[in-house]
């Protein structure tokens, strides 16, 4: 079965074709983050207008690739949640058009499903149940995937996401948007124990994270450093914070792992490209007798790929939508629309 998705919830504008959930046939991204730069941030305005000015050609450039008509396919896919309502619309009215002229089926795409599934496409005899953890900019989530459109979040960040923290934290160092993988490599280069950094907790919830009280750390240690003129080591705190994001969500996927009885262990969203969190859960798991899944690091950011790998299961569940189909700008992973 072959599948043109489409995917525009933030500031990337993807197609890809994909068969049967696991094989790509092209994938392409057409990247607005120079644009977004220089703001420190995306700006919601401008992700629209470009992916309006995006859209087709990378569409089409999706099918050439593919050596695919659009009477060659199966069913379209789009990512219709969540994500930046302007960004969002943009995919949806375009799949709509297709699915009006040429009369496939059209399979809504939850984003967050989407990057669980990139795994899929990098392991094909991945199958559920599985324990997941999603760390993007907009989430981070251990969620029980019970089966491939059966989720149970487990826990959930009470404030940033791990990467709105990376981004954040990282801006005040002096990296610019997004900060995360700039953070990471600096991380490599310093001492962990030079600035003693908090592990939040959220009390009485103990798979739920926040990361919002460790970025303030990092930006009040800049603050201080910078009031009193004396100099930080950029790479020490890089080095610092890592550490304790990696020690916040191995200890708490770990822990969830015992309680809920899961030995195989999958990583998904944007900040599962990170070096320090890969060898950390590769590590952890490997002393458990875990096994470990991550999507390699061309399929860990945004891209349609995962949203057509995971449309080939929305569709074997039954799942499609009609005409009438909106964007939704927040939706939880484990209350799907359809
Ligand atoms: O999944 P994603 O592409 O977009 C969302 O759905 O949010 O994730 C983007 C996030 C950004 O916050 C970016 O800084 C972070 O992923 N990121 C990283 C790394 N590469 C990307 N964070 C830490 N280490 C990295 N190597
Ligand atoms: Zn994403």
């Amino acid at each position: 079965m072959k599948i043109l998705a489409i995917e525009s919830s933030c500031d990337e504008t993807a197609a890809a074709v994909v068969e049967d959930g696991r094989t790509i046939l092209s994938t392409v991204i057409a990247s607005q983050v120079e644009e977004h730069r220089k703001f420190g941030g995306v700006v919601p305005e401008i992700a629209s207008r470009r992916h309006c000015e995006n859209i087709v050609w990378v569409t089409e450039r999706a099918l050439a690739d593919a050596g695919c008509r659009l009477d060659q396919l199966d069913a379209l896919a789009v990512t219709y949640a969540p994500g930046l309502i302007g960004a969002l619309l943009v995919g949806v009215n375009y799949a709509k058009g297709l699915q009006m002229a040429t009369g496939l089926p059209l399979i809504p795409v939850h984003h967050i499903r989407g990057h669980i599934a990139a795994n899929y496409i990098a392991h094909p005899k991945l199958e559920p149940p599985f324990l997941c953890m999603v760390v993007s900019g907009g989430h981070s989530h251990i969620i029980e995937v019970k089966d491939y459109t059966d989720f149970h979040v487990i826990g959930r960040t009470r404030d940033d996401a791990a990467g709105e923290a990376y981004d954040k934290a990282g801006r005040v160092l002096g990296f610019s948007y997004p900060a995360g993988a700039e953070m990471d490599k600096a991380a490599a280069l310093g001492n962990p124990s030079v600035y003693p950094l908090p592990r939040p907790k959220v009390e009485g919830h103990p798979y739920d994270f926040s990361f919002s009280g460790l970025k303030t750390a990092v930006i009040n240690a800049a603050h201080n450093a910078q009031q009193k003129g004396q100099a930080l080591s950029i790479c020490d705190m890089a080095a610092a914070f890592q550490a304790a994001v990696c020690d916040m969500i191995s200890g708490k996927l770990m822990q969830a792992a015992e309680e809920f009885g899961y030995r195989k262990i999958v990583l998904a969203g944007g900040v599962s490209a990170n070096a320090g969190l890969r060898s950390r859960l590769t590590e952890e798991c490997a002393g458990r007798g875990y096994t470990l899944y991550m999507p390699p690091l061309s399929l860990c950011g945004d891209n349609a790929a995962m949203i057509g790998a995971q449309a080939y299961y929305e569709y074997q569940a039954g799942v499609t939508a009609g005409l009438d189909l909106n964007a939704v700008a927040s939706m939880p992973v484990d209350q799907g629309q359809f």
